[in-house]
């Protein structure tokens, strides 16, 4: 991907981060971050590059998106609330912050003619898949968290915009990313517990349970790489 003009939501985030980290080499990158879960700091390397503009705004602001827009080639939406646990005690965050913001987007994307979206999706959408790996056609998809119902509510609303008005949609379904600027999920929680006491690792459960996860620099090149291409649907292979 070289020369576009590419808006990233999500920028200061985990997986956000190193996206951009990756696309300012060859492009010019507005992130847009609300800073809720993501830091500047994250961006600290790359904020004074002339390949990238910081824009503090909040994706469901949908008024002030559409004004970042103007000459946008495609975007890349990861904001998102990404902490599974949250959305436990407030039902209502994943749908706001996923449903909702998403479906902001997408309506700004609209008002400026802007038709690519590469959107980071999750495998928790298929709740407890029967197949592992998992096929990117299983169902039904039954999520069992709020968080997996509302990246399954805004994968709709990216398939819907598709057909009524000409998206072109990439969605990935990743599992567990790790990597540099990581900050949530089980080897974070290892990590800030052996930090804490580097003698003792409380794992949780009963210590047979299995994980996929994928290298962030591989769920990078993959969005990277891959969108566009065949059908919109990803499941990366582990
Ligand atoms: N990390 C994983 O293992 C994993 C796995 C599957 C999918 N994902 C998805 O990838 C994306 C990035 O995840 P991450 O791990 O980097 O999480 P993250 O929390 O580090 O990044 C999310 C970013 O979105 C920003 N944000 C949240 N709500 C916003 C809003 N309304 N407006 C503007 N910015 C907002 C946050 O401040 C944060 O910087 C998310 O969509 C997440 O659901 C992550």
């Amino acid at each position: 991907m070289k020369g576009k003009k590419i808006l990233v939501t999500g920028a200061a985030g985990f997986i956000g981060s190193n996206l951009v980290e990756s696309l300012i080499k060859d492009n010019f990158v507005i992130g847009v971050d609300n800073l809720s879960s993501g830091k500047k700091e994250n961006l600290r390397d790359f904020l004074e590059s002339k390949n990238f503009a910081f824009k503090k705004i909040d994706v469901k602001d949908t008024d002030l998106l559409k004004k970042e827009m103007d000459g946008v080639d495609l975007v890349f939406h990861l904001s998102a609330n990404a902490d599974v646990r949250k959305g436990y005690g407030d039902s209502g965050v994943d749908f706001r912050e996923n449903v909702q913001a998403t479906l902001s987007v997408l309506e700004a994307m609209r008002s400026k003619d802007v038709r690519e979206i590469i959107f980071s999706s999750t495998s928790t959408v298929y709740g407890n898949a029967a197949i592992i790996p998992t096929p990117e056609f299983y169902g039904p998809l039954m999520p069992i968290s709020h968080y997996g119902a509302s990246k399954l509510g805004a994968e709709a609303f990216i398939f819907s915009f598709s057909s009524n008005y000409g998206f072109k949609p990439s969605v990935f379904r990743f599992a567990n990313v790790v990597g540099r600027r990581g900050t949530h999920g089980a080897i974070a929680d290892f990590i800030a517990k052996l930090k804490k006491d580097r003698t003792t690792l409380d794992v949780l459960g009963d210590g047979t349970q299995k994980k996929s996860y994928i290298y962030v620099d591989d769920c990078v090149n993959g969005m990277i790489l891959l969108h566009g291409k065949e059908d919109g649907l990803f499941n990366p292979r582990y």
